[in-house]
């Protein structure tokens, strides 16, 4: 299924060959000037200059192909040949219940279905997740479930930080702390299968022994030392290690749960570790590893680059694998798991580098083709002074307190807003839940990705204004109204589009695929983002202009009814590919 904007210009392509024209330049754009038509098509002013005519001239004969076209109430020439194109209602009318009657609302499907594999969140063992981790989790959410609905075969792939040296620093950490741990014994155990660590003891341990290894030479040694040992295999420390994951997912996952992030893989660095030896081997076979001072490393450097980039390190001097070692054997593990086209890299553009050093070692080796891995970079979330966010005390904000924090946050703005009065305590907490999951992840993709923002609980969680709070309460709006025209025993019926109200709100609920199409060519859910704001907006403008449920006529009324039941159908779905889950109450 087209939309109107493709159909047209399919029609006005076509008059432009007849025309003696490039057809391609029939395009058509939804207009700059809503008041004066709902199309526009301004090839007529590159053809005048290509063939030397007299635009307002070609528009003419354009204009004549078309006058017979039924669904075209005017067609107008405008300044110096622009062609204005205004439809009929009943052909609006079509379109709105031609959407209305699609399950997929009016959303077409990609052309070829691919296999794409989202690799966002990168979640740490030991690490608490942060805000950065947030950004990469919220866009991941929305590319994959936006790729998915457009047709693809996804797999989100949390990508589990779980082996480079912090895991031995950890285990010198948790040694020093507990030295008669029988897991520090050589030799095959058997080993407790309890962690003898919580998370708190993990994420308390970590950041010093960090901090200790950066001034420490000695220690940094030993957890280098334990690092190798561990990637070698040895039993104590794989079961010592198997407690730190294990502690530290079930944790994660309760905080992905509550921002309804789902992945359906939980693959680690080390899950790529088995293949690093026969890797290693190929990249020596091939050619491209070369020594340096001890290290293994391969040259990714090109001519004409604009900045030099250093070579990427697959064995560092201690024998250890690295951040981009196991990144590379995930690429060749990927590749003969699942045969994506695609993957997709949602991690902080401050890695950009990391990406492309991978990236061309992987091209070089082979195991994978130009266009197949794309970092999607974004910008960072910053505090008040423009520098990445921090709590007051100046650490980062762990994820968990942020998600308290949106929720307390919601609790109140409900309250002052006199909302979730009559729910009871069960549903008003999960509306306030909704509410701060919704501030958070509007506020995170109603810019482009790119960009960065300022962190601003107040301004996110306002009902008013652009963002997340705003459109629950309009699809909340919308579902109360249809909740009473069930009481009253009233249907949605087929729709009619008459007022111009109504004829607005059907051209913004055609714009639903051109939104689609685009944020998904451009990795870009900010482009749903708006679509959902724009179409709530058109929504409470129909609603003011066109009442519902006082309606006198049957007709009139089985019809708002249905523009009604369409719109929260198409708001909900555009915000659940946002991850934003709208609630029944508020
Ligand atoms: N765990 C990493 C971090 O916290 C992010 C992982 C991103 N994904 C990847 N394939 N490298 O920085």
């Amino acid at each position: 299924m087209t939309d109107l904007k493709r159909r047209l210009s399919d029609a006005v392509s076509a008059a432009f060959t007849a025309s003696g024209l490039d057809g391609a330049l029939g395009r058509v754009t939804v207009s700059d000037r809503p008041d004066l038509a709902d199309f526009q098509c301004n090839g007529a002013l590159a053809a005048a200059k290509a063939a030397k005519a007299n635009p307002r001239a070609l528009a003419e004969q354009v204009v004549g192909h078309l006058r017979a076209d039924p669904r075209l109430a005017s067609l107008e020439i405008a300044g110096p040949g622009f062609i204005n194109l205004v439809l009929t209602d009943a052909e609006l009318t079509r379109r709105a219940q031609e959407i209305a009657a699609d399950p997929r609302l009016g959303a077409s499907l990609a052309d070829s279905p691919r296999r794409v594999v989202v690799d966002y969140g990168g979640p740490n063992v030991a690490k608490p997740m942060h805000v950065g981790h947030l950004r990469a989790s919220i866009i991941g959410e929305s590319l994959k479930r936006l790729f998915r609905f457009r047709g693809d075969q996804v797999w989100g792939d949390a990508h589990f930080g779980d082996w480079g040296f912090q895991m031995g620093l950890l285990i010198v950490a948790v040694g020093d702390e507990q030295p008669d741990l029988p897991f520090l014994a050589e030799g095959e155990g058997p080993f407790p299968a309890e962690s003898p660590v919580s998370l708190a003891d993990l994420e308390r341990l970590y950041p010093l022994a960090a901090a200790r290894a950066k001034t420490d030479t000695d220690y940094r040694d030993r957890a280098r030392r334990a690092t190798a040992l561990l990637q070698g295999g040895r039993p104590g420390y794989r079961a010592l290690w198997r407690c730190f994951v294990e502690v530290s997912r079930t944790a994660l996952e309760r905080e992905f749960n509550a921002l309804d992030i789902r992945f359906d893989l939980w693959n680690g660095e080390s899950d790529a570790d088995p293949l690093i030896p026969g890797m290693v081997a190929e990249l020596e076979a091939k050619g491209l590893l070369e020594l340096d001072q001890g290290a293994r490393i391969v040259r990714v450097a090109r001519e004409g680059d604009k900045r030099e980039l250093p070579p990427l390190l697959v064995v560092s001097s201690e024998g250890s694998a690295m951040y981009g070692t196991t990144d590379l054997a995930t690429i060749l593990d990927r590749r003969r798991r699942l045969d994506p086209g695609l993957m997709l890299y949602v991690v902080d553009q401050r890695q950009a580098d990391h990406f492309e050093q991978v990236f061309r070692a992987a091209r070089l080796a082979g195991y994978a083709a130009e266009g197949e891995l794309e970092h999607i970079g974004f910008g960072t979330m910053n505090g008040p002074d423009g520098k990445p966010f921090k709590t007051r005390e100046g650490g980062v904000l762990k994820l968990h307190d942020l998600i308290e924090m949106a929720r307390e946050k919601a609790r109140a703005r409900l309250r002052e807003a006199g909302l979730g009065a009559e729910l009871s305590a069960e549903a008003f907490e999960d509306t306030a839940h909704k509410v701060a999951v919704a501030a958070l992840k509007f506020a995170d993709l109603g810019n482009f990705r790119g960009t960065s923002y300022v962190f601003d609980i107040d301004r996110f969680m306002s009902f008013e204004g652009k963002t997340g709070p705003y459109l629950l309460y309009q699809s909340v709006r919308i579902k109360s109204v249809l909740r009473k025209a069930a009481e009253q025993g009233l249907a949605a019926g087929p729709i009619l589009v008459a007022d111009p109200a109504e004829r607005e709100l059907t051209l913004a609920l055609d714009a639903y695929d051109t939104a689609l199409t685009e944020a998904y060519a451009k990795r870009a859910p900010n482009l749903i983002a708006e679509h959902a704001y724009r179409l709530a907006q058109t929504f409470s403008k129909f609603y003011a202009a066109c009442p519902i449920l006082v309606a006198e006529d049957a007709d009139i009324r089985a019809s708002r009814l249905g523009f009604a039941k369409v719109t929260l159908d198409q708001l909900d779905s555009a915000l659940r590919l946002l991850g934003i889950e709208s609630p029944d109450r508020m």
